[in-house]
């Protein structure tokens, strides 16, 4: 571009820039009024419009679309395909004592369970909250450990205690659970007070 082009295309810009001054000022500065980009506005007016319609489509109606539901679906998912490998539990004495003594990868799965469901009434470490203490040797509703899962399933004391049966996605989490609340007694902690009556270590 040679000097004299260069100066008439500046000169043609301040043309074209007082064309579009905005008409007010502030202590003598002016500015231009340069609209947004085109694809801009766009994009501002589609989201506007898209967000109620998104909000009702979310938090309306439907299970399974919002990111809870998708969650929940997603571990019951997993859930599904690991125990595809072990079969579906039965809850008796021997399936509890074999997940609670031999096999800390399963008892790991009751955990994860325990932990999302159970502690905000029987506390992390198990030492009760509004539900009793799970590491003494007092028990209200349990002689034997088949007798956990039996509550776990079909909760207690007009459901103070939930029954878990509807709300855990598959009946072996509750067989893995109560494995894992039976283990809890090989670390009793100081918790809430014994309630219930004494019961002897679980047998086989
Ligand atoms: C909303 C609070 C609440 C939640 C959540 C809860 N529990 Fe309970 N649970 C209780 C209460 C309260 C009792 C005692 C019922 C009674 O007094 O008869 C109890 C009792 C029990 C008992 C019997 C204890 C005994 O002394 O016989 C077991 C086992 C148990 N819960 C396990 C669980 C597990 C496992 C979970 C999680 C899957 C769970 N609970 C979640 C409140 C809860």
């Amino acid at each position: 571009m040679s000097t004299e082009t260069a100066i008439e295309s500046t000169a043609n810009q301040n043309e074209a820039a007082e064309d579009i001054l905005t008409d007010h000022s502030y202590d003598g500065i002016q500015e231009y009024d340069n609209p947004l980009p085109g694809w801009w506005m766009f994009l501002f007016w589609v989201s506007i419009f898209f967000s109620p319609v998104y909000y009702f489509w979310a938090h309306s109606g439907a299970e399974g679309r919002s990111i809870h539901d998708q969650y929940d679906n997603h571990m019951a998912a997993v859930f599904e395909q690991r125990f595809a490998k072990i079969g579906e539990l039965t809850a008796d004495r021997e399936t509890i004592m074999f997940y609670m003594n031999e096999d800390p990868e399963w008892l790991a799965v009751g955990k994860v369970v325990y932990q999302a469901n159970c502690v905000s009434c029987h506390g992390a470490d198990g030492g009760g909250v509004v539900g009793p203490n799970l590491t003494d040797d007092h028990w209200k509703h349990v002689r034997n450990v088949e007798d956990i899962a039996r509550v776990i399933e079909d909760g207690a004391a007009n459901g103070a205690m939930p029954a878990w049966k509807t709300r855990l996605s598959h009946p072996n989490q509750i067989v893995l659970t109560a494995a894992y609340v039976a283990s809890l007694r090989e670390n009793p902690v100081a918790g809430k007070a014994a309630e219930g009556n004494k019961v002897e270590p679980w047998t086989k």
